[in-house]
């Protein structure tokens, strides 16, 4: 039996070791969730007779992930995929170092599968450069619920009620909010307080338009010091939690509340919570109807090598099929990047984030997410987060010396 099975085994390992792909994917899914969202890629990846070869980098909303790009980018060694979005986009492939795909975009209609505002978002410069693995929304509020029933309190609905209600549970010995003091967790922070404080008008002439005057007027400072006065309901191991962190607190109850992109579903459900349900979602106060975004996207470096190349495409393949997208957001927390994937098998939350995507699409109330990369080139980006932690982090921080600060870096920044 052996004698005549080994050499049919031996051609068939043969044939598709010829017909293998290989891909090198960079990403900064390292968490619980992450990883099994990344799980599924790899899986789906792999059933279908290719090789996956992962370089994935620890760290929340990917500065370090950006960093090692770029010295693999200057030294000329790219991964030959990486998970690269928003404004960034544009910075890399004004660089010249992306892949263009529209020719395959063309070849299988992908244009008409993606909603236009991802569309918009993967083509910069009109030239699709990147395939969408989801929509996060980032406005959102997780509340553990049975803290919430215990103590017989209320959901808030805006920052002056959620103040409110953080008081009361500071005084039982709760802490309030999960959230760790890295700039880009408070950046978070921030946008769902000027969204829900200041309102989209406020954040569009701000943070999109950079109006001098709404940078640096009474709006702002009101936004500023409503901010200020979420510090003291931080946890005592603020500093140097990470979001993963902060979500487990929420989870066993060390903390009532984060807020947070829903990126923190994919943690619940690793940890067999149920969004919607042990963890509530709500928009995050004052920004219901309002849906800040951030799309997540695979780029593909440019390559010369026709197997790269093959690889490449048929991963980009793979990443805009509906069977992909549902399974993927499922694990990841985020809703599909393409119109039409059946929404059976999504959690509450995420059936609620795709009707709130829908509504917010037709009534002009999509807003791109400051901290994570959809709305400011990254050198005002990053200037930004980093007046706003050392305000956050600084118990005598003055909200108009700050909103002037943040008037000036921005000017300078912007050249
Ligand atoms: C990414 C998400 C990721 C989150 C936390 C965000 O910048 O877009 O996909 O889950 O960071 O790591």
């Amino acid at each position: 039996m052996r004698t005549t099975l080994y050499p049919l085994l031996c051609t068939l390992l043969a044939t598709s070791a010829a017909h293998a792909s290989q891909v090198e994917v960079q990403h900064w899914w390292t968490s619980g969730g992450e990883a099994r969202a990344v799980e599924v890629l790899k899986s789906m990846w792999k059933a279908e007779g290719n090789q996956w070869q992962d370089f994935a980098i620890q760290g929340g909303g990917g500065k370090s992930a950006m960093t090692v790009l770029k010295s693999r980018a200057l030294a000329a060694n790219p991964p030959q995929a990486a998970h690269l979005k928003g404004i960034e986009l544009r910075e890399w492939a004004g660089l010249g170092f992306l892949r263009p795909l529209d020719p395959m975009a063309e070849h299988f209609d992908w244009y008409r599968a993606m909603p236009p505002l991802v569309r918009q978002t993967l083509s910069p410069d009109g030239e699709l450069v990147a395939v969408p693995t989801g929509i996060h929304r980032v406005n959102w509020l997780w509340i553990n619920r049975r803290l919430l029933t215990e103590t017989g309190l209320q959901p808030p609905t805006d920052w002056p009620s959620f103040i409110t209600l953080a008081g009361r549970l500071k005084a039982k010995g709760i802490t309030p909010l999960a959230i760790g003091n890295e700039p880009w967790q408070l950046a978070v922070l921030f946008e769902s307080v000027a969204l829900g404080e200041g309102g989209a008008e406020f954040y569009r002439r701000a943070f999109l338009a950079l109006d001098p005057a709404t940078l640096t007027g009474p709006d702002m400072i009101r936004v500023l010091e409503r901010f200020q006065q979420l510090r003291p309901f931080v946890p005592q191991e603020f500093v140097g939690l990470k979001w993963n962190q902060a979500t487990t607190l929420l989870e066993t109850g060390g903390a009532a509340m984060q807020v947070m992109g829903d990126w923190v579903k994919g943690e619940l459900s690793a940890g067999n919570y149920r969004p919607g349900e042990d963890i509530l979602c709500l928009p995050a106060p004052g920004s219901q109807g309002l849906f800040s975004y951030n799309i997540d996207s695979i780029a593909m470096f440019k390559v010369r090598e026709p197997a790269q190349l093959q690889a490449q495409s048929e991963l980009a393949e793979l990443i805009m099929r509906p069977d992909f997208q549902a399974r993927f957001n499922q694990a990841k927390g985020s809703i599909p990047a393409l119109e039409k994937v059946p929404m059976k098998g999504f959690d509450r939350c995420a059936i609620r984030s795709q009707a709130d995507f829908e509504q917010a699409q037709q009534g002009g109330a999509l807003l791109p997410s400051i901290a994570e990369g959809m709305a400011l080139p990254t050198p005002l980006q990053q200037a930004l987060m980093d007046v706003l932690a050392a305000f956050f982090n600084d118990p005598a921080g003055d909200a108009k010396a700050t909103a002037e600060r943040i008037g000036r870096v921005i000017r300078s920044a912007k050249g």
